[in-house]
């Protein structure tokens, strides 16, 4: 196998470098860096290339045989993308146009895509499987259904292989320490509670809403560790030999946690009290997203290793918690 990790240096690309080099798959990462960190990839190839430059990309394929692309590229901000919908269009979606068309060129078929449980829009079951509704409320979510249904188009045109990963909320670092989450500016929920634990009350956290229709009135999102989702992109690689077209799975713990029961969460594991106060609600935040995983389970055969909130939680604490945190940048 070789394979191209398109946004290797970003937060779960990087994660996924790591899982594939530990078991001696060829790899290439590429990246354009906005986002990610040259450190996050360790001694793996990088290339720095961008997805709106077709000219970089033709390069990039041409320097290897690659027989599968891995592509974690994405502007991924919900509330973000409510500001900036059109930079979303065009990084993700027109960004992956040019990934097929390059792919197309280069005689690559395989592809595994992430995409996100903000496809789903507002939740009409209690937890979404693949066959819920793709209702999307905000243009992240938007974004990502598009390339889904291109994916669909370009199997059936071209026989292009695809498996969709619908991520709910990646969460956790590496458990050795190496790598974790590390955005800047920093929007995520886990972080951000944590970052309030080590700033020791001069910059509490911004609890967004508490007025949601959940029973303690924050939001309630489903935690899964990064590295759980590195494995079922591992899987979906034996899936895609054995099923040809485009398939989509949702990845979850099946558990949803709100806003407030992460806080405990991080209390528990820290030992620490979280100095917080309410904000108003986010834009384009739905209320609650858990998955159902089942299929997930059933078809490619994952196994999430981390199936409590305070283990998950207790990786990124000791990222953040590392003297060294953050990626080192050579
Ligand atoms: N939140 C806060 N304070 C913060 C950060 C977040 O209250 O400082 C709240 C958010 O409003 C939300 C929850 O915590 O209710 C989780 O927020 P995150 O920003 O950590 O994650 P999101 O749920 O917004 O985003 C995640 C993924 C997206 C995916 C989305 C689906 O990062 O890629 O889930 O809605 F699209």
């Amino acid at each position: 196998m070789n394979i191209l990790v398109c946004g290797g240096a970003g937060y779960i690309g990087s994660h996924m470098v790591r899982w594939l080099r530990a078991r001696d798959v060829d790899v290439t990462a590429l990246d354009n860096l906005s986002t990610g960190h040259r450190a996050a990839v360790g001694d793996c190839r990088l290339i720095e290339a961008d997805l709106l430059d077709p000219t970089a990309l033709d390069r990039a394929f041409a320097s290897d045989r690659f027989d599968t692309v891995m592509h974690f590229c994405a502007c991924s901000l919900v509330g973000e993308s409510v500001l900036k919908p059109l930079d979303y269009y065009q990084n993700n979606v027109v960004g992956t146009l040019n990934l097929l068309q390059a792919m197309g060129r280069h005689g690559v078929a395989r592809l595994v895509f992430s995409s996100t449980a903000a496809v789903f829009g507002n939740p009409v079951t209690e937890r979404i499987d693949e066959s819920h509704p793709k209702a999307p409320i905000n243009p992240y979510g938007a974004s990502k259904l598009m390339v889904e249904r291109i994916l669909q188009d370009a199997a059936a045109a071209s026989g292009l292989r695809s498996v969709t990963l619908r991520y709910f909320n990646a969460a956790g670092a590496s458990p050795d320490g190496a790598i974790g989450e590390a955005h800047d500016p920093e929007t995520h929920l886990i972080p951000n509670v944590i970052a309030a634990v080590r700033a020791g009350g001069n910059a509490p956290l911004r609890i967004f809403g508490d007025d949601w229709p959940t029973p303690d009135g924050t939001c309630v999102r489903d935690y899964v560790h990064v590295d759980d989702l590195a494995q079922a992109h591992w899987q979906a690689l034996t899936y895609m030999d054995r099923h040809p077209g485009a398939h989509a799975f949702n990845l979850g713990n099946g558990c949803g946690f709100s806003v407030k029961e992460v806080v405990q969460a991080v209390e528990r594991v820290s030992g620490q009290v979280v100095p917080f106060e309410v904000a108003p609600r986010r834009a384009g935040d739905p209320a609650v997203l858990v998955a159902a995983s089942d299929r997930a389970r059933a078809e490619l055969g994952w196994r999430p290793a981390y199936t409590q909130l305070d283990d998950i939680i207790a990786t990124a604490w000791c990222w953040h918690c590392d003297p060294g945190f953050g990626p080192r940048e050579a």
